[in-house]
């Protein structure tokens, strides 16, 4: 029955990575202009400010997609540019070029597959609370209800969040990622409102398209950065930390969604550590909304050890390094993990189709004149990881679909443009667009799978 099923081939961006036009048509800031505007914050103080220039580049950036064959286009809406501040009703000039992107997309016969909420939440917000404030949640469904609304006419694949996990703990927790925040109590109240965001949104969206006829083929669900994690050792200690940050970093997010409970064994240590997730009463039967699709983003895995638990008694592990090769992020390339992590989940979640949201590398490019980029490093990445998750759809994995990151050398975070994910390289001074050599391979291997190596529907 699944091996029947269509599978799709995308490419995938961010809002905030590749738009720029941060203070066109009525955007107002988002947390990460904030984080920009921080010195010391992002490498070399890049910000997003004109990024790709996709906003206004956009036809451009889809005759590529079109180029490369994809079904399908994963991107994320500027909440600040659909809802400025976080409050009221839909900013008509922002929409428009969702509304553009949409139809530019559908004429060329690719799938538009929104994401809500790919980290860049309106300033107001955040000066409001945050995620670790509670009314952040119905905010999201407020502006889940306006998305909706404007595109869903036309759009049938939504994902409300993107890797709730970097949120909190990047967000909230470490300090890495807008908003900056040190604070672990503030980040297991994100981790709880972010899911109760995607609760709210997701039910939103689904009385919205049912309203108006509109269920059939209706696919609403969320995407996870989730991982590997195999234990250095037998022994109790690794045993328990590789337990442990499986719990953190996986079963936290997966549990509720798709189980309706948190871990038991996560969710007692947080609450004896003074980080308590703020369950109140029906929170997590609003959390187990039926998940149509789980989008995996998966780049790499990790060997766990224990060590000694800090001074702030939170368990603590190391990761064992592996003779492995690695990218310019210092990711181990662990294609084989990828499988082992797709099967898992099918035995302990199964349920919701599985798609590979997320998958690529950085590494370090070097163009010739032309701009074209020999990169035979990523080409090979893509090889063994597509490779590795086809594995998994054989032996019984309901995966329906893989999307490569990134379509454009984008803004890498808190690496600023210093890495580069695209698959499409982007001189920064000139904007110039030029397929890199993963992009080829990108291109014929989808040709390949679909003249019949592969069952498609
Ligand atoms: C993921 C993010 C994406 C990109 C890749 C490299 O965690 O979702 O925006 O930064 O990592």
């Amino acid at each position: 029955m699944t091996q029947n099923a269509k599978f799709l081939w995308g490419v995938a961006t961010s809002s905030y990575q590749i738009e720029g036009a941060v203070g066109e048509d009525g955007r107002t800031p988002s947390i990460w202009d904030t984080f920009c505007a921080t010195p010391g914050a992002v490498a070399d103080g890049d910000t997003g400010a004109v990024a790709c220039d996709h906003y206004h580049r956009m036809p451009e950036d889809v005759a590529l997609m079109a180029g490369l064959g994809v079904d399908v286009y994963r991107f994320s809406l500027a909440w600040p540019r659909v809802q400025p501040d976080g409050k009221g009703a839909g900013n008509p000039a922002g929409i428009a070029f969702y509304d553009r992107l949409v139809d530019e997309l559908l004429a060329k016969g690719i799938l538009p597959w929104i994401t809500l909420y790919h980290w860049d939440l309106p300033q107001a917000l955040e000066d409001a609370g945050g995620w670790p404030a509670r009314d952040t949640a119905y905010r999201f469904a407020e502006y889940a209800e306006i998305a909706y609304n404007a595109l869903g006419d036309r759009v049938r694949q939504w994902t409300t969040m993107n890797e709730p996990w970097c949120s909190a703990m990047l967000g909230y927790v470490f300090g890495q990622h807008a908003p900056g925040r040190k604070d672990a109590r503030a980040g297991m109240a994100a981790v709880h409102h972010l899911l109760l965001g995607h609760g709210l949104a997701s039910r939103t969206i689904r009385d919205a398209a049912a309203s108006r006829g509109r269920s059939e083929g209706l696919e609403v669900g969320i995407t996870l950065n989730l991982s590997h994690k195999i234990p250095a050792s037998d022994s109790p200690a690794d045993l328990a930390a590789a337990r442990w940050d499986d719990g953190m970093s996986n079963r936290l997010y997966l549990d509720p969604l798709l189980r309706g409970e948190y871990p038991a064994d996560i969710a007692g240590k947080l609450a004896e550590l003074g980080c308590p997730l703020p369950v109140e009463e029906g929170d997590l039967g609003l959390i187990n909304q039926p998940v149509d699709v789980l989008g995996v983003n998966y780049y790499t895995s990790r060997v766990v050890q224990a060590a000694p638990v800090g001074g702030n008694g939170w368990p603590a592990s190391r990761s064992v390094p592996r003779d492995v090769e690695r990218t310019a992020m210092d990711w181990e390339v662990t294609p084989e993990a990828l499988t082992d992590l797709l099967l898992r989940l099918e035995r302990d979640y199964p349920g919701p189709a599985w798609y590979i949201t997320e998958n690529g590398a950085a590494y370090p490019d070097v163009a010739d004149e032309s701009g074209y980029v020999r990169d035979t490093a990523r080409e090979n990445y893509l090889r063994t990881h597509i490779d590795a998750a086809l594995e998994a759809r054989g032996k019984g994995v309901n995966l329906r679909g893989y999307f490569a990151w990134s379509l454009l050398d984008n803004f890498e975070w808190a690496y600023g443009y210093d890495r580069r994910f695209g698959i499409v390289r982007v001189d920064y001074d000139t904007q110039k667009r030029t397929p890199k050599r993963s992009a080829r391979y990108f291109a014929e291997r989808i040709a390949a799978e679909k003249a019949g190596q592969f069952p498609q529907s």
